[in-house]
């Protein structure tokens, strides 16, 4: 549930957004987290289905993984998440616990890329939100990870168009998934999967 101890916790971390932005601390001193919108649209698919495996690829201090183990807790599920800045990370610890939900929640620290390539976990939801360049590549490495019925979510397909809109049209063009580009704050790219990967 979205409760009090939760919502402070959100709370917190958008005022501190806004005054890293406000102070223009460069990219890779802020959270960069998504827009609260982003995070209740997170909220709702997570708490949409039960027992939901969720993989995170880009926890950052935690913003969006809180939204996402608040909706997996609704129904019972679980959120991984993957980050690989030690400061982030300790950041993350912290504010997830402040928000009570580190039953729901597991922090893999170190490159996405090689975890990945390490795990055979099966995850329900993906939710891709690390650096854009890595994105194709980390899809790649998570699409064996999904079974049909399985959602990625990528944020940032519209305020990086120009990085990211050959990720979009690629995962348009397969016909083993559906995939569309949503227009909320900078552009979720949902796509499904349908049938078995190449
Ligand atoms: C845009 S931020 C994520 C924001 C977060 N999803 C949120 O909304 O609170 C991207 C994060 O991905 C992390 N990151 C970038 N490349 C990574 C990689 N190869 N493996 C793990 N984490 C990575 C960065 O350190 C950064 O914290």
């Amino acid at each position: 549930m979205l409760d009090d101890r939760v919502l402070r916790v959100l709370a917190r971390l958008e005022a501190e957004d806004a005054a890293e932005r406000e102070a223009g601390l460069p990219a890779g001193q802020r959270a960069r987290q998504v827009e609260p919108t982003t995070g209740r649209f997170l909220f709702a698919l997570a708490a949409a289905q039960a027992g939901i495996e969720v993989l995170e690829i880009g926890g950052s201090r935690g913003y969006s993984t809180i939204w996402l183990a608040a909706g997996a807790r609704v129904l019972g599920g679980r959120v991984v998440s993957l980050e690989l800045d030690p400061a982030k990370c300790a950041a993350w610890r912290t504010n997830v616990a402040d928000a009570g939900l580190e039953e729901w929640t597991d922090l893999v620290e170190g490159d996405a890329h090689a975890t990945l390539a390490a795990t055979e976990d099966v995850f329900d939801l993906v939710f891709l939100d690390a650096e854009k360049d890595d994105y194709e590549a980390l899809f790649t490495l998570a699409r064996p990870l999904l079974e049909p019925g399985g959602l990625v979510v990528a944020d940032n397909v519209l305020s990086h168009a120009e990085a990211l809109g050959a990720y979009s049209a690629a995962r348009q063009a397969d016909s083993a998934l559906s995939s569309v580009t949503v227009p909320l704050d900078r552009g979720l790219e949902l796509t499904v999967v349908l049938g078995p990967g190449p």
